[in-house]
Parts: structure tokens; C-alpha cells; sequence
């Protein structure tokens, strides 16, 4: 099946970022959010990445406004009716995620349509469970930023058919041009299962007041080569998000080293998110 109407639920960091990768490649795509305002947001951050993407030399300002048209924004479920392929994007909470899947199974007319989820480590078997196909459900996780980042990985649940998977591979790399790896419905999959200890740790240590931030953050982009520091990518990826995953990690495995830090909650409880926010650990309110 040449999947060519997709569907992605939620526009805010992550539903938009994937929204966008598949409208650059070809897709038609419906997005989906609760409010206007949650749209108007979704739009801007599109817009915003494709003019980046234009800036620099990776795609024409036609491929632009190609993809543009080819995005469709609603707050209504109903749009979902016609699509091959759902992407579910919305925020990291069990109960939302298992409505929006029901409700998905509801209006998703063909039967033979693949439902997925974008989660970061929650179970997907429970939100398979939700509908009435659960062997056409399964994660599809993408990584921040997603028109940016090739990796796409592939979360198989125990109910999940492998018909689905290998499909599913073959779209993510074929059409979407990504690099995938596949994993088991385990608590974190692969990435997240080594990524949050490691953003926790370089957390901790600040917390301990063992290194500033600053050096935490130099030390591993300057040390290891890497594209940025922890420090700097936990408030990317967003302080709530990093909070949610560790917890889920945390209850699943009981892993001492994904118990969320003290000081990462609290950050959360004030407000303070990172970039998404204008702060987290850095201050972001100038750009
Ligand atoms: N469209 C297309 N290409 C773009 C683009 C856009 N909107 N924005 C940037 N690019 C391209 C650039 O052209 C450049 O390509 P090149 O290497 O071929 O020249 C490349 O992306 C990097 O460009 P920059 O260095 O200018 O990018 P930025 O400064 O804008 O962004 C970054 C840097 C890509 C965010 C980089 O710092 C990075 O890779 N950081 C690490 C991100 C990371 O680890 N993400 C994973 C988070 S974990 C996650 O998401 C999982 C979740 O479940 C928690």
C-alpha cells in the first residue's frame, strides 16, 4: 500500500516537526490539535523550520510552498477519516493518548489503515489495547528536531502484526529518508533507555554543584564531540518531556540511574521547560 494521506494528532514540538517531514516528502497530511491557538502555534513552527530549511540550501522556496499546501490543520478527529497512516503526537500523558487512540479506531475508516504513536516510552500495547486493531498499532518515534534528526525508531509491541513493521520500515527510509532501528515495547526503547540517564547524570552533577552547567555542557561537546551538552539538550527537548520519560523508565525497571532529579522537578514545577518556555536551564526569552 502507497501510503499517501497521513495524519498526525497534536502540533506542538514533536506532531510539528513530523508533520513537516512528511508534507517535504509528498505526503498529504491532516493535523490535528485542540484549539485554534495550539494550530496557529503548530503553523508558525512549520513555516519557520521550512524558511530555515530554505536558508540553508535544503530544499527550493517551491518544495516550501509545495509542502505548505500540502498541510491541512483542523481541531476536528472527524479529518482523520480517509487517512492511511496516524501519527499520534500529543503530550506524554497515558489517559490522553488512550482516548485519542479509541477515538482514532473510531473514525479511521479503512481498517487496514496504521495507527502509531510518537511516544517518548510509554507502553504501546496499551494504547493498541485501546482499539479494535491492535496489530496495526505501533510507535513510530521520531527525535528532536524531527526534519532534522534521520533517526525513526520502530516500537514493536507484543500484538503488533510484523507485515505493519516491515511496512512501516520501508516508508520511514524509502519515502521519508530516514535511518530506522527497530525495538521492543520496553520502557524507553532504545534511545531513551541510554539518553535520560546520561541527561539525569550531567543533572545531577549540577544539582551536586560538582561543575556549572556551562562546563558540563562544554566538557561534552568539546570532549566527545558532541552536537550539544546535556544540559543544553534537556531544555530542548523540553524539561517536562525529560521528566516524564525518566518517571516512566523509573517505574517500569526501577533503574536508579532514570529517577527523575529532584532539582529537574521542581524546574518543572515552576513553569520553567526550556526553550518551548523561553526557560529552562538557560534563559531563551531574547531569541
Ligand atoms: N530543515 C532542514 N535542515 C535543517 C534545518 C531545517 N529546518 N535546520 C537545520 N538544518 C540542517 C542544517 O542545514 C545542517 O545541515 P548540514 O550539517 O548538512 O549543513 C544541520 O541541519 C545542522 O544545522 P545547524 O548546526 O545549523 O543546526 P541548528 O543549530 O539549527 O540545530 C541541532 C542544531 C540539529 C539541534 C544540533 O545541535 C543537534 O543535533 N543537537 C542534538 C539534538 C538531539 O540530540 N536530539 C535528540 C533529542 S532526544 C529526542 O528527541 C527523543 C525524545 O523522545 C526525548
Amino acid at each position: 500500500m502507497a501510503i499517501e494521506r497521513a495524519g498526525v494528532v497534536g502540533s506542538g514540538l514533536m506532531g510539528s516537526g513530523i508533520a513537516e517531514v512528511l508534507a517535504r516528502a509528498g505526503l498529504d497530511v491532516v493535523v490535528r490539535d485542540i484549539s485554534e491557538e495550539a494550530i496557529a502555534s503548530g503553523r508558525t513552527s512549520i513555516e519557520k523550520s521550512l524558511e530555515k530549511g530554505v536558508q540553508r540550501g535544503k530544499l527550493s522556496a517551491e518544495d516550501r510552498d509545495a509542502a505548505l499546501a500540502r498541510l491541512h490543520f483542523t481541531v476536528d478527529m472527524a479529518d482523520f477519516a480517509d487517512r492511511q497512516l496516524v501519527i499520534e503526537a500529543a503530550s506524554e500523558n497515558e489517559d490522553v493518548k488512550k482516548a485519542i487512540f479509541a477515538e482514532l479506531d473510531t473514525v479511521v475508516t479503512a481498517k487496514d489503515a496504521i495507527l502509531a504513536s510518537n511516544t517518548s516510552s510509554m507502553p504501546i500495547i496499551r494504547f493498541a489495547q485501546a482499539t479494535g486493531r491492535p496489530d496495526r498499532v505501533l510507535g513510530i518515534h521520531f527525535f528532536n528536531p524531527a526534519p532534522v534528526q534521520p533517526l525513526v525508531e520502530l516500537v514493536v509491541s507484543e500484538l503488533t502484526d510484523p507485515a505493519v513493521v516491515d511496512a512501516m520500515d520501508s516508508f520511514a527510509t524509502d519515502v521519508l529518508g530516514k535511518v530506522t532501528i527497530r525495538a521492543s515495547d520496553r520502557p524507553g526503547f532504545v534511545v531513551n533507555a541510554l539518553l535520560i540517564p546520561f541527561l539525569f547524570s550531567a543533572i545531577r552533577m549540577v544539582e551536586a554543584g560538582h561543575a556549572t552547567k556551562e562546563d558540563v555542557d562544554l566538557g561534552m561537546v568539546n570532549g566527545c564531540a558532541h552536537p550539544m551538552g546535556p544540559i543544553a539538550l534537556a531544555d530542548r527537548v523540553g524539561l517536562d518531556t525529560c521528566l516524564f520519560v525518566g518517571q516512566s523508565i523509573y517505574e517500569e525497571t526501577g533503574d536508579p540511574a532514570a529517577k527523575p532529579p529532584v532539582l529537574l522537578s521542581r524546574m518543572v514545577d515552576a513553569g520553567l521547560l526550556g526553550v518551548k518556555t523561553g526557560r529552562g536551564f538557560y534563559d531563551y526569552s531574547a531569541t
